[in-house]
């Protein structure tokens, strides 16, 4: 039997937050080990709005790094660039042909981006169809994504399903997995939101690649709740807690433990620990990151993954232009 494929991508925009790590780069790395697994940076989705060139650039590196950084083993899975694997453009647009743009409207992300913009490119609305192109060509079973993520999903099974029953059995129909709810660390200047990458408040993230002094500085400001006392209460301290929370995934402890490290100890102090669970888990990644971007060896990886990329997915493709109906020679 063929091992359980994974696939999942992580667009290379904003700073790649504690958040993340917690709720999908630690998932990724634990996925490695049991299942034959896809990373990919997409860069194409990053297309979609308006980018700065030489930025996108370098965040598609810096994002491909942090996902090796944080744990991903290139012996075990294969993580690449969407853009270096022209299967993914190439599907899209046969998926054009399949995909509505009755279905493509309604969704919820392609409304909420586009109802601030003067002018909205084709690109965001025909998102969720490359997004389908990426997870189909690799008959992906399970896709780890974000709750935000799963209408987006859903329209990848539809479209899956319509071309099956359209040309006969082609793709596999992916099913969601979303991680049973790890910890949601909430943003340090609002515990009502969560903490977010795309946010335009930095002081409201931990930046994976922030160096210690900011990491100190950002929490020393983080908002906490009246009273003095370390406890963990989402209701009544949902400042305090979020901070409890965060210290103790960084420190592999259980909240209640957690608390149980601070009888009686004071904010500022208490924010000095957090401070420095969160360094002791940044400090691994942040050497590991900058030896990835000082040698060859992300490119090598990069390079080596695009190839094995395009090798499992030529397959899909060659089968879905045949069927469609497309000359070969
Ligand atoms: P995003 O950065 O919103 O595109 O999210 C990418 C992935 O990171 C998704 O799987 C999210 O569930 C996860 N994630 C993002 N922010 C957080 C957060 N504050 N807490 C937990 N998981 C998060
Ligand atoms: N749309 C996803 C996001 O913004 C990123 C993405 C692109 C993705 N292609 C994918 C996620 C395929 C899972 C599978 O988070």
């Amino acid at each position: 039997m063929r091992m359980t494929r994974v696939f999942s991508g992580v667009q290379p925009s904003g700073n790649l937050t504690l958040g993340n790590y917690v709720g999908a780069l630690r998932q990724f790395v634990e996925l490695q080990h049991e299942h034959d697994c896809f990373f990919c940076v997409v860069d194409l989705h990053a297309l979609t709005l308006p980018q700065d060139p030489e930025q996108l650039r370098a965040k598609t590196a810096e994002v491909a790094a942090l996902l090796l950084a944080s744990g991903l083993d290139p012996a075990k899975m294969t993580l690449f660039v969407q853009s270096h694997v022209p299967a993914h453009a190439e599907l899209s647009w046969l998926l054009n042909g399949i995909a509505y743009v009755g279905e493509l409207s309604r969704m919820t992300q392609y409304k909420d981006k586009a109802k601030d913009r003067k002018t909205v490119t084709a690109g965001l609305l025909n998102y969720p169809i490359l997004m389908a192109a990426d997870i189909l060509l690799y008959q992906a079973d399970l896709v780890p994504i974000g709750a935000d993520q799963k209408q987006h999903l859903e329209l990848s099974r539809d479209v899956a399903i319509r071309f099956n029953n359209r040309f006969g059995d082609t793709f596999v129909v992916p099913e969601p997995y979303i991680p049973k709810v790890g910890a949601r660390v909430r943003a340090l200047t609002d515990p009502a939101k969560k903490m977010s990458k795309s946010s335009e408040v930095p002081d409201s993230y931990i930046a994976l690649l922030d160096p210690p002094d900011v990491v100190r500085s950002k929490l020393a400001r983080a908002v906490t709740d009246s009273g003095r006392e370390v406890r963990y209460d989402p209701k009544e301290k949902p400042g305090v807690s979020n901070l409890l929370t965060i210290y103790s995934l960084c420190r592999g402890k259980t909240v209640k433990a957690a608390e149980g490290d601070f009888p009686g100890v004071g904010y500022a102090a208490f924010k000095e620990a957090v401070a420095e669970a969160v360094n002791d888990t940044l400090r691994p990644i942040q050497a590991r990151y900058e030896e990835l971007m000082s040698t060859g060896e992300l490119r090598d990886i990069l390079a080596g993954g695009g190839r094995r990329a395009a090798e499992v997915s030529a397959a899909t493709l060659a089968d879905v232009k045949r069927k469609m109906g497309l000359l070969a020679l």
